[in-house]
């Protein structure tokens, strides 16, 4: 929600501040609008109810509510969690975040019982529950969302059957690979991804609350049955740490930059392969977009954004990192940064991955050009030298006999495959090799890019795919 959003629906009435009774006046203007969260952090409401929930339940269980309370408490919340969903919450001056906000409408409604919500609870495990519970379901979704980028990998993978392109490096040609070996190496590296973020969720899965402020408190609270209740797999051992403790928001911002990364290297490669100069690829006119002043033109907006914005999510890692470097034990304001970068990077990534598994499963691949590149004389050099090899000479010694080959053949005196079949060690036999599509079906070693370890390596994807699957 906007800042002119949240002050539409804002009640100017007098209102307390969370701390009142220990200050004579009302804070200023200028703090509070320099201190709000209430604008961004309203995604945290419906987990905030969530932890609010099972804090009433677990206050209940220490004698501290009755039954009646707490059912009361818990049908305040629920009204709270009605009217921000329908967006008939009012807010007030005071509520400087969602926390603050769900409580002081739980207190209008319930009275007396809501107002013995907060007991033996600070915002600062509130928050960090509240936090963790949102961050657990945010990395699930973007899991999901990369595992259907990598199942339209492994589509276009399968669907590619014998076709084949020259594989780069330094960007230059240098050995014909199947166009399913191009397509399912991204599937890979998406596979690690989500095996990232289902490690980093594992780790996060601590409940914080109980910790109170940072040292817990004198009531008699049970920290591990509240955990339970939110359906954490741990509860916290240390206060102080995890009341302080931003590994989670980190570790995620990490796997987001990184899942980033890799989008981008694709798109790169989608803005190179649907040039002119190499069209390799043709989008969907769905997945493209036009110039306003060149008629001709069709761009590939998505995967120069996906290689743009990769930039953004590097930055909200790095821009937390420095946050945290330099805080003390326990929790400092400045924690409060942590939730614009996250909820920047889940929001970037989940539209990117929709929109480029869009883009690649629509795309039109021309293989036809993709042969033409791929058959060029020289991406037969290794061959040459393995056959060489093969017949007896040391590696060294085919790699300069090759070498001297091309550099003739490109001085123009004969064509590589004329010097091939002219040479001793060589022969007639060795034009078989200059056939079209023969240099990637001669890629036989496990892994590589030729047809049978392909075929092997697409089995694994899939049985991957589904164990990853069955993780998220
Ligand atoms: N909105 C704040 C945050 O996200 C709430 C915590 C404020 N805690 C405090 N002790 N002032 O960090």
């Amino acid at each position: 929600m906007s800042d002119a959003e949240t002050s539409a629906t804002s009640d100017s009435s007098e209102s307390n501040t969370l701390w009142h009774g220990r200050f004579e006046g009302g804070p200023a203007e200028a703090l509070m609008a320099y201190t709000v969260s209430l604008p961004y952090d309203q995604r945290l409401a419906s987990h905030d109810i969530l932890g609010s929930k099972a804090h009433a339940r677990g206050l209940e269980r220490a004698g501290i509510l009755s039954g009646d309370e707490v059912g009361s408490v818990l049908l305040a919340l629920d009204e709270a969690g009605a009217e921000l969903a329908n967006g008939t919450f009012s807010f007030v001056d005071s509520d400087e975040d969602i926390h603050t906000a769900i409580e002081r409408r739980v207190t209008e409604i319930a009275g007396d019982a809501g107002a013995k919500l907060h007991t033996g609870r600070s915002r600062n495990d509130q928050v960090a529950t509240a936090f963790r519970l949102w961050t657990k379901d945010a990395v699930s979704m973007i899991a999901s969302k990369a595992a259907d980028l990598q199942q339209v990998f492994a589509e276009q993978a399968r669907n590619a059957g014998d076709a084949y392109l020259p594989g780069y490096t330094h960007l230059q040609r240098a050995q014909p690979v199947l166009l399913a070996h191009h397509f399912a190496a991204h599937a890979w590296a998406l596979g690690r991804d989500i095996e990232r973020l289902i490690d980093a969720r594992s780790r996060m899965d601590v409940s914080p609350l109980g910790a109170g402020a940072l040292a817990g408190t004198s009531l008699p609270l049970q920290p591990s049955e509240v955990a339970k209740d939110l359906g954490f797999a741990e509860v916290f051992t240390n206060s102080l740490d995890v009341t302080s403790d931003r590994d989670f928001v980190a570790e995620s911002l990490f796997g987001l930059a990184l899942l980033g990364v890799h989008l981008s290297r694709i798109g790169e490669e989608f803005v190179l392969w649907s040039s002119e100069e190499f069209g390799f690829v043709s989008l969907d006119d769905q997945y493209a977009t036009g110039s306003s002043m060149l008629p001709q033109k069709k761009n590939p907006d998505i995967a120069e954004l996906a290689r743009g914005k990769s930039g953004r999510l590097i930055g909200n890692l790095t821009g937390l990192l420095a946050t945290l470097k330099g805080l003390p034990l326990a929790y400092n304001r400045d924690l409060q940064e942590d939730k614009e970068p996250l909820f920047d990077s889940v929001d970037q990534i989940a539209l990117a991955l929709v929109a480029i598994s869009g883009m690649v499963d629509t795309a039109t691949y021309n293989t036809t050009n993709m042969a033409e590149a791929a058959d060029s004389p020289t991406s037969v050099a290794t061959d040459l030298a393995e056959t060489l090899v093969s017949n007896g000479i040391p590696f060294r010694q085919a790699h300069a006999i090759v070498g001297e080959m091309v550099r003739s053949s490109l001085a123009g005196n004969s064509t590589l495959v004329e010097l091939a079949v002219a040479h001793p060690d060589l022969g007639p036999e060795t034009a078989a090799l200059f056939e079209p599509g023969a240099a990637a079906r001669r890629r036989t070693s496990p892994g590589g890019a030729g047809p049978a370890p392909v075929q092997a390596q697409l089995e694994q994807l899939e049985v991957y795919m589904k164990k990853l699957r069955s993780l998220i």
